[in-house]
């Protein structure tokens, strides 16, 4: 099942595998350079099924956090999207852009506006930390409108969809979360409330770009500021997160986990995958420490491959549809390949030099 062809929409992907989203800080000036191009087509090459790209930074003034990030708001950047786009394609892959709003993880002196702060929903970055701005009417409005006019221009370069990146404290997921959002107005109160700004993001991007054109979200309840975070403790109030933004248009819902064969919730053994597929119906993503032997919490610290029979045996049962692989990928782009012909052996452990360099 899990090397079996997947329809995702309209596209026809090779197989149930997706790489994860990961930031490589290899683009100077926001522009993918060739050996990008080469990173994620070794990958295509070696029959990945769908590429989630690393975060690229939506087209606001406060989205940037961290130096070397991909943008799309030049031509030169869009220019080379275009060949990672191309030659991913090339290789009869499918890829999508995870657009990405940094929030209150961006400090005053950062590029591209020294003089810009972080923007959060209500100030906060974390519960009881107030030093970012907290986001006014306007401040959405303009927001909500880069990620539309992002998701068009991701589609007239060729990507098969884009992935709003809800999770792990950045931006969406500090709106989600109770500890940072104290919003008394429609963006914040309740937690259908907070998650009104991915609904309108999610309604933005829908009237901008084609029916057929894939728009998923990554969530997760872990936040990089406190892993025991929670957005929902039960099923119901988990379809009062991701219910509303999957009525508003979503094609698939990517659930981030650290371990991704935990429990989500008390008196069942499925994860947050599960939940969300069988919540909202809609094609699932699971992820986290697919074919490692340990869980991601430092992603400095070693791994070994480890085999995948708990992915392979979730899948056959439908519980959800997709696993993303991040490590694993970066320490061998060859890894769906070898565990598809059973090599575990040959795998490429992931140790933190797979993070320094680009291959
Ligand atoms: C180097 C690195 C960069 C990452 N960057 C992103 C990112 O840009 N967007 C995102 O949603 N997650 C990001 N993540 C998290 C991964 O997508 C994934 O959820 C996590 O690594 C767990 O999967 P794994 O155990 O298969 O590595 C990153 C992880 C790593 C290791």
């Amino acid at each position: 099942m899990l090397f079996d062809p997947y329809k995702l929409k309209n596209i026809s992907l090779r197989n149930r595998i997706a790489m994860a989203p990961m930031t490589r800080n290899q683009s100077p000036g926001g522009i993918p350079t060739n050996e990008v191009v080469s990173y994620y087509e070794r990958r295509a090459k070696a029959e990945v099924g769908l590429i989630i790209t690393e975060g690229v930074e939506v087209s606001h003034k406060a989205s940037s956090a961290y130096p070397n990030v991909p943008r799309l708001d030049t031509e030169n950047a869009r220019d080379g999207w275009k060949k990672v786009v191309d030659s991913i394609k090339s290789h009869n892959g499918a890829v999508i852009a995870q657009l990405w709003h940094c929030g209150g993880f961006r400090k005053l002196g950062m590029d591209p506006d020294p003089l810009v702060p972080g923007h959060t929903a209500s100030g906060l970055v974390r519960p009881g930390k107030r030093v970012a701005h907290a986001m006014t009417s306007d401040d959405i409005k303009e927001t909500v409108e880069a990620y539309a006019i992002d998701a068009k221009r991701c589609e007239e370069i060729g990507f098969n969809g884009i992935e709003i990146h809800g999770a792990h404290g950045y931006l969406i997921d500090n709106f989600f979360w109770s500890g940072t959002n104290e919003r008394e107005d429609f963006y914040g109160g309740s937690i259908e409330k907070r998650s009104q700004l991915v609904t309108d993001i999610v309604k933005a991007i829908r009237s901008s770009v084609s029916d057929d054109f894939i728009v998923g979200l990554r969530f997760s309840q872990w936040k990089q500021q406190d892993y025991e975070a929670r957005l929902a403790s039960t099923p119901e109030d988990l379809e009062k997160v991701i219910g509303p933004p999957a009525d508003a248009g979503l094609d698939f819902i990517h659930s981030s986990m650290r371990r991704f064969w935990e429990s989500e919730f008390e008196g069942s053994k499925e994860n947050l995958a599960y939940w969300t597929k069988k919540i909202t119906g809609l094609p699932t993503i699971s992820v986290g420490s697919v074919g490692l032997d340990s869980d991601f919490i430092d992603m400095t610290a070693p791994a070994s491959p480890s085999n995948i029979d708990k992915a392979i045996e979730d899948i056959t049962k439908e519980k959800y549809d997709m696993v993303a692989v991040g490590r694993a990928l970066l320490a061998d782009h060859e890894w769906v390949i070898k565990m598809k012909e059973g090599r575990v052996g040959d795998v490429n452990p992931y140790t933190k030099e797979a993070l320094f360099k680009l291959y």
